[in-house]
């Protein structure tokens, strides 16, 4: 049986280790600040705002809440992000996505700071990290790198299969394993036997949004598996993009369902955080 990789563990530890830094910030008379804005009443948005500013309370950062209605239009909200941005109090801003239909999304992420971008979504974040520039990088697969790295599980020189080309996940994860130099390649819904590619990798990153669709046969053995997925199913239980009992079965290492990629997304919110207020204060 597959090792488990503990999500709820390892986000633990890096939030333990951001509530460190940010106190040792807070003696020098810094205070880290996370403007936090939803828009509408999706109640899925909700809990996940609701964990991002429990998680900066836990952190000892600072979250400033901003709550607007549904029909909330496009100029208001960037009008506020236009405030925001032009203060100094404020190190991060995230916006919860999705948005109300009204509202352009693409332009709502551009009009971000870059300097303040802790989703990592603005073009320039993505620029620089498919140029290898320092700059936000996308919480969902920065927090993948961590729980790779900190459960031993090498990188370099290994094949690196992700199915999914999100912006959000499948793109950036390609890059940032490619950026550990890993032999990276990036299956998607017109990928031709899907399963012959996916066979081949030690490290498989599964971001399709379908549940329980990647079981053992799509697995080499030992091989590494990480899902990305999250679905409620027909009695409340949560399940993954994998099957997991049956990829357990053959895999070395593999995150669970609910436990395991999920916590790691709020960590890393809270690590971009804390990298924006150093910039911010000319510390790196
Ligand atoms: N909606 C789903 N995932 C995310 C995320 O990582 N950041 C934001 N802002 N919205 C999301």
């Amino acid at each position: 049986m597959a090792e488990i990789i503990d999500g709820k563990k390892i986000s633990q530890d890096i939030k333990d280790e951001v509530k460190d830094k940010v106190a040792t910030l807070k003696e020098d008379g810094i205070e880290v600040t996370l403007a936090v804005i939803l828009v509408g009443n999706d109640p899925a948005s909700g809990v996940y705002v609701s964990n991002k500013k429990k998680a900066c309370e836990y952190t000892g950062i600072k979250s400033l809440s901003y709550e607007m209605p549904e029909n909330t239009s496009e100029e208001e909200l960037l009008s506020l992000i236009d405030d925001l941005n032009r203060d100094n109090t404020v190190d991060g801003i995230l916006v919860q996505l999705p948005l109300p239909k009204q509202i352009n999304e693409d332009r709502v992420i551009r009009r971000i700071s870059p300097d303040k971008d802790v989703d990592g979504f603005h073009p320039e974040s993505v620029g620089r990290l498919s140029i290898g520039e320092r700059g936000f990088v996308s919480c969902t697969p920065a927090g993948i790198i961590e729980l790779l790295k900190r459960s031993d599980v090498e990188i370099d020189g290994k094949e690196c299969v992700v199915i999914g080309r999100s912006n959000i996940v499948g793109k950036p994860m390609g890059m940032l394993l490619l950026r550990e130099s890993g032999t990276v390649t990036i299956c998607h819904s017109h990928t031709r036997d899907l399963k012959e590619v996916t066979k081949r990798a030690d490290i498989l990153v599964v971001a399709i949004g379908k549940p329980k669709m990647i079981d053992a046969s799509y697995i080499k053995e030992g091989a590494t598996v990480i899902d990305v997925g999250i679905h409620r199913l027909e009695g409340k239980k949560l399940c993954g993009d994998c099957d997991y009992d049956s990829c357990a079965g053959v895999a070395g290492k593999i995150t669970p369902v609910p436990g395991g990629v999920g916590p790691m997304t709020i960590a890393m919110l809270m690590v971009n955080t804390y990298q924006a207020s150093l910039m911010h204060h000319g510390r790196i």
